[in-house]
């Protein structure tokens, strides 16, 4: 995505695409029982995944004045960029999203730590942040480089999700955010007010069946940070434990910190895959650290933010799961990633089109030459023949 240009509004529009994406099936039906392998290639198209995982992103933000998730709506009035147009978090419409094929794999160097080399965590009233050195770096998936600065989670409580981020409105148990800043910058405070500063993965997490051994190396320390401003040092752990294991699956977009002091320097990156945490351990999560007032730490979460005229974008077609809701759509994979494979799919359906009106010109052709043969044969069993070759061409 950073590679690539913005698309001009034009070329979005979803009312145009499946318009051609139809005809471009019903084409290449048609040049698969006409010409049955030429079909065939064209059928081969089916793109790639779809997994039904889903992760999410995190911010950050090194201010600490007094705010609370008590009251969001008083944010905007010490803060005045949390009442911004780029704020985050947002709901991911899958509908909406833009496949954008240049959007490359995330890629991380350094995320593995000794267990000798201790880390910084800390209960700082919001979260729980987990310092992380600067040799952790994402070195593939943005246009620029960006070194890791910390981690924190956001949840909700025993009986509530507390992702920040939303897909399709549905919110996950809890999020990682992996906070890093831009190397062009000489630090994270020099880069936190620039609009290209900051890169923050984001990671859903889920209840699932197994305990997480990652996750585990830090909440077994949640206990002896339960204060406000607790601290402790953890040993070093593979930090990408943390991460899903397929990091080709991301959605991105441009947004801010979510939390005071919202600043818009946040490109955005929520992984399509979630993690998964036992049911102990989540409830050990939400369930442990106190705020300054002394209560449980509990649904630290922003509220989704209006996108206004921010896009979307996603590195994989969303297709597979509409793909399994059409019975035996041999063809189908290319029509389902909406948005996405529009260019793909225009080519192909003119090529079908063509290809289309080719073999049925060449076939017309040969019906009508066949035709005046049996007429002046004036034979009635000529014409039982071509009937029958039609056929077998058909079951080809
Ligand atoms: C992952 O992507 C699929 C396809 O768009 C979507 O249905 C699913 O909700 C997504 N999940 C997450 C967690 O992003
Ligand atoms: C994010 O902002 C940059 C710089 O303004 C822009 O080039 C890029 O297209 C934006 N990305 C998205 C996904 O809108
Ligand atoms: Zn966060």
């Amino acid at each position: 995505m950073y590679v690539r240009q913005s698309r001009p509004a034009g070329s979005r529009g979803p009312s145009r695409t499946p318009h051609l994406l139809e005809m471009n099936r019903t084409a290449l039906r048609v040049c698969v029982l006409l010409l049955a392998g030429l079909g065939r290639a064209a059928g081969g198209q089916e793109h790639d995944h779809n997994d039904e995982n889903a992760p999410h992103s995190a911010e950050k933000g090194p201010s600490d004045s007094h705010w609370s998730y008590e009251d969001p709506g008083q944010w905007a009035k010490h803060f005045p960029a949390c009442s911004g147009t780029m704020q985050s978090p947002i709901n991911i419409n899958t509908e909406t999203t833009i496949f954008s094929p240049q959007l490359r794999p995330i890629q991380l160097s350094g995320y593995s730590l000794p267990a000798s080399q201790m880390l910084a965590l800390k209960n700082n009233g919001h979260t729980v942040v987990l310092k992380l050195p600067e040799s952790l770096a994402i070195t593939g998936g943005y246009a620029q480089q960006y070194r890791a600065v910390q981690l924190h989670l956001h949840w909700g409580s025993p009986s509530n999700p507390g992702s920040e981020h939303t897909v399709d409105h549905k919110r996950f148990a809890g999020e990682l955010h992996v906070v890093h800043y831009n190397t062009k910058y000489e630090n994270f405070e020099a880069a936190v007010t620039q609009p290209d500063g900051l890169a923050v993965l984001g990671v859903f997490l889920e209840v699932g069946p197994r305990e997480n051994p990652y996750y585990q190396q830090i909440l077994e320390h949640l206990r002896s940070i339960q204060e406000e401003d607790g601290e402790v040092f953890v040993p070093g752990f593979n930090i990408a434990g943390l991460l899903p294991d397929n990091l080709h699956l991301y959605f991105h977009y441009n947004g801010s910190l979510t939390t005071p002091p919202c600043l818009e320097s946040v490109k955005w990156t929520v992984f399509n895959q979630t993690v998964m945490l036992s049911k102990e351990q989540m409830s050990v999560l939400v369930s442990s650290l106190q705020t300054d007032d002394n209560h449980l730490l509990m649904n630290n979460f922003r509220q989704d933010q209006s996108l206004h005229r921010r896009w979307v974008l996603a590195s994989f077609e969303p297709s597979s799961s509409r793909d399994r809701q059409v019975p035996a759509g041999g063809s189908s994979s290319v029509t389902a990633g909406h948005t996405s494979s529009f260019h793909a799919g225009d080519v192909l359906a003119v090529l079908f089109g063509v290809l289309f009106a080719i073999t049925m010109l060449a076939f017309l052709l040969y019906v009508y030459k066949n035709r005046s043969q049996n007429a002046r044969l004036d034979s009635p069993t000529k014409s039982k023949v071509i009937y029958t070759a039609a056929t077998a061409e058909n079951t080809a």
